[in-house]
């Protein structure tokens, strides 16, 4: 079993070494910042004394699982590696500069990922000699519980590297998507639509967000509404990563960040965290009442709904993963309630399509075009699961 090394012990860094040693590898892990590495050591033994609590693992498996993590203040202890994976800050220019100094320290065979969420790993894999052995691996937060692992090779990145890296993840009880390297892999693109087109229809006065959230719970499925989402995740990390998704895309403007989430964060309205977000988190903690009405509650489901569907069509057509990869992805991912291409296929194509010139139509927006995807399946009358199940 190859040794591990996890670089940055944050919030994923140590989440993966928690996954990794859990799995039964030798674990490094490294930060550069030593009161961090304290930090992840702490949260660990912490995590692992309720596991133990809760009767998930005797205390001597707890113990051995904790034992294979190494927390060390050196970059250079974590040479033996066979696979590193990078956690450190979002950063290109940092990631490059550690990618060229742990590449010099590796064996030839061992592969090098990282785990970024919004930067080119083809960029990061140009700062080292060998960039067919660099690929991302992006687990989700938090790492440990998070079912899903994107898979990104790089364009430089050698086959065998991602057969392999796929693998050792699968081995580690993950379910993993291949992506291709594009802003936002799969989860964090098909997703804007579940914030911004929630976003736009509170700013056109259609619904609050008590109303909203009401109705993509109860009656689209969804686990949480989008605004109780973006309070949870915090309106700071939402915002920032429909801003680079946007600009990555060249101010497509589908991907359009929303004024009224900047106010918010602006104005210290963060979540949950803050005490404030959409809803107001304090000593009352009361959630507005929403306006119970069935048929506003289906138009504001399927408006978001076919938003989504048109994302996910459309990543579809330009090859960004495959229809399984793609509505996996969403069901593992975040928990959606069906596949988005699966649900385009129960709503009727056709009908997706109506729906999306319509809003087309209304405002004369790029946002609301078409993916050619679903207009061409539309005019064949074709569905994107041959079977129904
Ligand atoms: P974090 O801020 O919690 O942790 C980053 C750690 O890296 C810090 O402890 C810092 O001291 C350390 N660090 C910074 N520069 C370093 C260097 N040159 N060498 C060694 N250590 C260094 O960040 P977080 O949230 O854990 O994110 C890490 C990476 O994972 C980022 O690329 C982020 O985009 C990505 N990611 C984050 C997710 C999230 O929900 N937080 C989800 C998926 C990916």
């Amino acid at each position: 079993m190859i040794d591990i090394a996890i670089i940055g012990s944050g919030s994923m860094g140590s989440g993966i070494a928690q996954v990794a040693a859990t799995a039964g590898h030798q674990v490094c892990l490294y930060d550069s910042n030593p009161d961090a590495l304290k930090r992840a050591e702490r949260n660990l033994r912490k995590i692992f004394d309720r596991l133990v609590e809760k009767e998930k693992y005797l205390e001597e498996e707890a113990a051995a699982i904790l034992d294979r993590i190494d927390y060390v203040n050196s970059l250079y202890d974590c040479k033996g590696a066979g696979l590193l994976i990078e956690a450190i800050v979002e950063n290109l220019e940092a990631k490059q500069a550690l990618f060229e100094q742990a590449e010099a320290m590796l064996t030839a065979d061992s592969i090098l990922a990282t785990n970024t969420s919004s930067l080119s790993v083809s960029a990061i894999a140009a700062a080292c000699k060998q960039p067919g052995r660099v690929l991302g691996i992006h687990f989700f937060n938090p790492a440990p519980l998070m079912k899903l692992v994107e898979i990104i090779p790089a364009i430089q990145t050698e086959d065998e590297v991602t057969a392999r890296a796929h693998k050792l993840i699968e081995s580690w009880g993950k379910i993993t998507v291949l992506a291709k390297d594009t802003p936002g892999f799969i989860v964090n693109r098909l997703a804007r639509p579940f914030y911004g087109e929630a976003l736009r229809i509170l700013e056109e006065g259609f619904a609050d967000a008590a109303t909203i959230d009401w109705a993509m719970t109860e009656l689209g499925g969804f686990r949480m509404g989008p605004f109780t989402l973006m309070d949870y995740i915090g309106n700071d990390v939402n915002y920032k990563v429909t801003k680079t998704v946007f600009e990555a895309f060249y101010y497509d403007p589908r991907y359009k960040p929303s004024f009224t989430q900047k106010r918010m964060v602006e104005a210290g309205y963060l979540g949950r965290k803050s005490g404030r977000g959409f809803y107001d988190y304090g000593e009352t903690n009361k959630i507005p009442e929403p306006v119970q009405d069935a048929e506003l509650g289906e138009n504001i489901v399927w408006r978001i709904v076919v938003m989504l569907i048109n994302e996910a069509a459309d990543a579809l057509y330009l090859g960004i993963a495959s229809r399984d990869d793609l509505d996996l992805a969403m069901t593992k991912g975040v928990n959606y309630p069906k596949g988005l291409l699966r649900w385009a296929d129960e709503a009727g194509i056709a009908h997706c399509v109506a729906t999306l010139d319509r809003l087309h139509d209304e405002y004369r927006e790029e946002r609301y075009r078409c993916s050619p995807l679903l207009r061409k399946m539309a005019r064949e009358g074709k569905r994107f699961y041959s079977v129904e199940v």
